[in-house]
């Protein structure tokens, strides 16, 4: 159960690319009022905005690594003391590392709070692949699409907010998305390990459509916050 009366509830979804972290988190958000912290987004946008992390971090995305502990615990701590996140984070992409994991243990024990719940979304390797390299989103309101998997109803026209305006990321192309997928099998999925060891895993068959994918991850959300 969570103590989120008093603090913010605390989610991480564990998953390789194309897993479907973003696509879910966002229902999450939805459902419960949490607020989706994406540290692949926060690196963007730093990438974007050519400050000295960014400017750090754009030749290690570009290749499908992962960037410094130091650069990624910098923008999410500063990210995780705005007031929007008063009631909840669902940490997408975040931690990657046993660095990471520990470090946030750290940061969350600071402010009485702790992990409430690990969803480790399991997937195949070979399709995330096709997942990533077919993946594109609204350039104005960031809704996500797939060529294949989830089509706008209109064709080039944004369901949610009537964007003509559509992007894919420069790391979604099956080369960097491998080297992706090797970054998370060798750094990232131990965690596994580590969560149940606390006691806080849950998995979810994300292999699954979309929708059906959802359900699992809201009922798993939920026992947690009953
Ligand atoms: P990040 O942005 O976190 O990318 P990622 O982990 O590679 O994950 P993706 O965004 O590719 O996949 P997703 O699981 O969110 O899938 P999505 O929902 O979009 O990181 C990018 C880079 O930043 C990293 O490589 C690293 O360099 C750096 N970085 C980020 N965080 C870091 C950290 N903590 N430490 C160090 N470096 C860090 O779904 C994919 C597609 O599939 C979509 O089109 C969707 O519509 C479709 N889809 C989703 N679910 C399903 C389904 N069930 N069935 C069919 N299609 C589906």
């Amino acid at each position: 159960m969570a103590d989120a009366t008093t603090n913010p509830a605390v989610l991480i979804l564990l998953g390789p690319p194309g897993a479907g972290k973003g696509t879910q988190a966002r229902m999450l958000e939805e459902t419960f009022g949490f607020v989706q912290l994406s540290t692949g987004d926060l690196l963007r946008a730093a990438v974007a905005a050519g400050t000295e992390a960014g400017k750090q971090a754009k030749a290690v995305m570009s290749a499908g690594g992962l960037v410094s502990d130091d650069i990624v615990l910098a923008i999410l701590k500063d990210r995780m003391a705005d007031p929007d996140t008063r009631k909840g984070v669902i940490l997408d992409g975040f931690p990657r590392t046993a660095g990471q994991a520990e470090a946030l243990d750290g940061l969350l024990k600071s402010t009485g709070q702790r992990v409430n719940s690990v969803i480790s979304m399991e997937v195949e390797d070979a399709p995330m692949i096709a997942r990533v390299a077919g993946r594109y989103t609204c350039a104005t309101c960031g809704e996500g699409y797939h060529d294949a998997f989830k089509q706008p109803a209109k064709a080039g026209v944004c369901d949610k907010c009537g964007g003509t305006d559509f992007k894919r990321r420069a790391d979604d192309n099956a080369e960097t998305a491998g080297a992706r997928l090797a970054a998370y099998h060798a750094q990232t999925a131990p965690l596994i390990t580590y969560y149940k060891g606390l006691g806080v895993l849950e998995t979810v068959d994300a292999m699954a459509n979309i929708a059906e994918v959802a359900t699992a991850m809201q009922a798993a959300v939920a026992r947690v916050m009953a």
